[in-house]
C-alpha cells in the first residue's frame, strides 16, 4: 500500500459578505444572539449566477498550482456536496470539463458536512492501492440556494465557498487514519424535504417552502457534541496516537460551542483548535477543508504536524481523520 498525503491546497470565497449587521435588517435576529450562540460574524455569499462548480473550480485550480501540477496530470475528481448546480450531472464533470482534465474519473458525494472527509478517503484508497496518481478532492457549497431566508432559526449560520486539495503518493506522513460513520434513523432532524424523487418541485412544495433546510437545531447540537467526540477517538485509537501527538485539531465549522464542547470532552486546548465559523459560517462539505487550507496558508499547519480532522452533519453522517503532513 503507497502512504497517501495532500501535495497542494486552495480555497475560494465569494467576494460578497454578508454580516450579522445586514441580517438584523432581514429576519428577528441581533449580533449579539448570533455571536454568542453560534461563534459567527459574517459569511460569504455566491453572487447570482454563480454555482457551487463555478467555486469549486476557483479553489480546484488553486489546489493545482500549489501542487504544481497540470490538470492532465489528475486521475480523479471528487467534488463533495449537497448543493449541486443540478440534479445531474455531477459538479465533478463540471469540473473536470472546465479544467480540461482529460484523464480524470469524475463523481459527487453526498454526505453533508462530513462530504470532504468521505470524499478524501475514498481518494486515499485509490491512491494507496495504484489505481491512480493524483485525486483532486473538492468540497464545495452554495448553501445561500437551499437557505430559506426568512427564517432565522438557519439563515444565519450557513455561507457559501469551496476547497480542494490534490492527493498523491508521499514518501512520509499523509493519512494514517480514517473513520467513517452513519446513523440513518435521525436523518429528519436536518434535510430538505422536496427537490428530489419523493416530493418533486410543485407549485405546493415551493409554496410550503419545502426547497429549503430545514434543522432541529437543538437535538443535533446534543448529537454532534457526542459523535464527533467518539469519532476523534475512535479515530486516533486507530492509528495507535493519543491527543497529546496531535498539533492541530480542524473540525467541522457549524457552531464554535460544539466544538469547544468536543474540546472540552477531549481536553484539547483552543490554542490546538482551527477556526474559520467566524468569517464563514457553516459551509458544509467546504467548511473543514477551507478550514484546513487556511490553517496550512497561514503556517499554521507545518511539516511534520498531525491534524486532526472531525466532521458531523445531515444523514446523521460522520468522519475524522488523522493526517501527518
Ligand atoms: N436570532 C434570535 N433568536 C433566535 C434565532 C436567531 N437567529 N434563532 C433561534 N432563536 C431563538 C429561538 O426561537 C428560541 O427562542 P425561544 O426560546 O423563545 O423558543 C431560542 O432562540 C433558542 O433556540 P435554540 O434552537 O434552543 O438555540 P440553540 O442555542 O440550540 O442554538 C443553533 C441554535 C445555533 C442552531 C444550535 O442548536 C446548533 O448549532 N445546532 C447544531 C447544528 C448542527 O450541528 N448541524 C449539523 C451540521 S450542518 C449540515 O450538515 C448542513
Amino acid at each position: 500500500m503507497k502512504k497517501v498525503g495532500i501535495i497542494g491546497v486552495g480555497e475560494y470565497l465569494p467576494e460578497k459578505v454578508l454580516t450579522n449587521a445586514d441580517l438584523e435588517k432581514m429576519v428577528d435576529t441581533s449580533d449579539e444572539w448570533i455571536t454568542t450562540r453560534t461563534g459567527i460574524k459574517k459569511r460569504h455569499l455566491a453572487a447570482k449566477g454563480q454555482a457551487t462548480s463555478d467555486l469549486a473550480i476557483r479553489a480546484a485550480k488553486a489546489a493545482l498550482e500549489d501542487a504544481g501540477l497540470k490538470p492532465e496530470d489528475i486521475d480523479l475528481i471528487i467534488v463533495a456536496t449537497i448543493t449541486a448546480d443540478m440534479p445531474f450531472p455531477s459538479v465533478a464533470s463540471i469540473v473536470q470539463n472546465a479544467l480540461s482534465a482529460r484523464n480524470a474519473a469524475a463523481f459527487d458525494v453526498s454526505a453533508a458536512c462530513a462530504g470532504f472527509v468521505y470524499a478524501l478517503s475514498i481518494a486515499r484508497q485509490f491512491i494507496s492501492q495504484g489505481t491512480y496518481k493524483h485525486a483532486l478532492v473538492i468540497g464545495a457549497e452554495k448553501l445561500s440556494s437551499v437557505t430559506d431566508w426568512k427564517d432565522r432559526n438557519t439563515c444565519v449560520l450557513f455561507g457559501d465557498g469551496a476547497g480542494a486539495c490534490v492527493l498523491g503518493e508521499t514518501k512520509s506522513g499523509g493519512i494514517i487514519s480514517t473513520y467513517l460513520g452513519c446513523d440513518g434513523s435521525n436523518l429528519g432532524l436536518l434535510n430538505i424535504p422536496a427537490g428530489g424523487s419523493r416530493l418533486p418541485a410543485s407549485h405546493e412544495t415551493v409554496d410550503n417552502r419545502m426547497h429549503y433546510i430545514k434543522m432541529q437545531g437543538n437535538e443535533l447540537f446534543k448529537i454532534a457534541v457526542k459523535t464527533m467526540t467518539e469519532a476523534a477517538q475512535i479515530v486516533l485509537k486507530q492509528a495507535g496516537l493519543s491527543f497529546k501527538d496531535v498539533d492541530m485539531v480542524v473540525p467541522h465549522q457549524a457552531n464554535s460551542r460544539i466544538i469547544m464542547a468536543v474540546a472540552k470532552k477531549l481536553g484539547l486546548t483552543e490554542d490546538k483548535i482551527y477556526l474559520n465559523i467566524d468569517r464563514c459560517g457553516n459551509m458544509s462539505s467546504a467548511s473543514t477543508v477551507t478550514a484546513l487550507v487556511e490553517a496550512v496558508k497561514e503556517g499554521k499547519i507545518k511539516k511534520g504536524d498531525r491534524v486532526l480532522l472531525d466532521c458531523f452533519g445531515a444523514g446523521l453522517v460522520w468522519g475524522a481523520c488523522v493526517i501527518e503532513w
